[in-house]
């Protein structure tokens, strides 16, 4: 969980685009970090379905900065073997927006390298409240065609996540010192570890990434057991 861009800004005295824009660098350092030692999928939340709340200026650079920063780095993403999805609706966003990072999607969908998960208007409710729609379409078509009911599992409702396809996450990391998941991976984090970072996510480096993982790597997780 990206956060700390506006305030890196206003520290400086900068417009929060320009927070937004120096965090590009800590995504690909944390992107190419994250694949040399062997992540296999990193979730990057980009923007929630709650950003929208922002100024019309600081929604519309963010769009575009998607935009412009998916098309300038798919070339170095995809020679690196890493696959790029999304996770979110993206018929909400600004055409072009929505276009790179489709394209991006297909160029990329191939390789075997890490798994990038942009989550881009994504909201952890609204994901759930998708996936039990298509649950119910589902099971109205099976039900319509004489088959047998399905009944409602904590499997049936995953498998019509966005996330389907991708595993739990082990770890949560969030910057700029805040604890709260603000509506991310909400079913899927249910026991994911936690770790909060104070720095700024600008300022957000591979040293802090990895003392990130040290301090995942000496949690005892239980998963309700003993
Ligand atoms: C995170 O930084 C980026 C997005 C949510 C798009 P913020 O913009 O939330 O930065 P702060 O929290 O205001 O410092
Ligand atoms: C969460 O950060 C969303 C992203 C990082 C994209 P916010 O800055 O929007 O969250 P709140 O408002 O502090 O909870
Ligand atoms: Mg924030």
């Amino acid at each position: 969980i990206m956060d700390g861009n506006g305030r890196w800004a206003k520290k400086r005295m900068l417009n929060r685009l320009r927070g937004h824009a120096a965090g590009i660098e800590a995504v690909r350092e944390t992107i190419r970090c994250a694949s040399d030692i062997g992540v296999r999928y990193l979730t990057i939340y980009s923007f929630s379905t709650e950003n929208w709340k922002r100024p019309t200026d600081e929604v519309d650079g963010l769009m575009e900065l998607f935009a412009k920063t998916m098309l300038a780095e798919v070339d170095a993403l995809d020679a690196e073997g890493v696959r790029v999805m999304t996770i979110g609706d993206l018929s909400a966003l600004p055409a072009a927006t929505a276009e790179a990072f489709a394209s991006a999607w297909e160029r990329t969908r191939d390789n075997d390298g890490m798994t990038l998960v942009v989550a881009v208007n994504y909201g952890g409710r609204a994901e759930i409240i998708h996936a039990f729609e298509e649950y119910l379409r589902c099971a109205h078509d099976v039900q319509a065609a004489g088959g047998e009911p399905v009944p409602l599992t904590e499997d049936a409702l995953s498998s019509h996540l966005y996330t389907a396809d991708i595993p739990d996450p082990e770890l949560v990391v969030r910057t700029s010192g805040e604890m709260r998941l603000s509506n991310f991976l909400l079913w899927q984090a249910a026991y994911a570890e936690f770790v909060s970072s104070d720095v700024l996510w600008p300022d957000f480096d591979r040293y802090e990434f990895l003392r990130c993982i040290l301090e995942y790597q000496s949690r005892e997780r239980r998963f309700g057991g003993v």
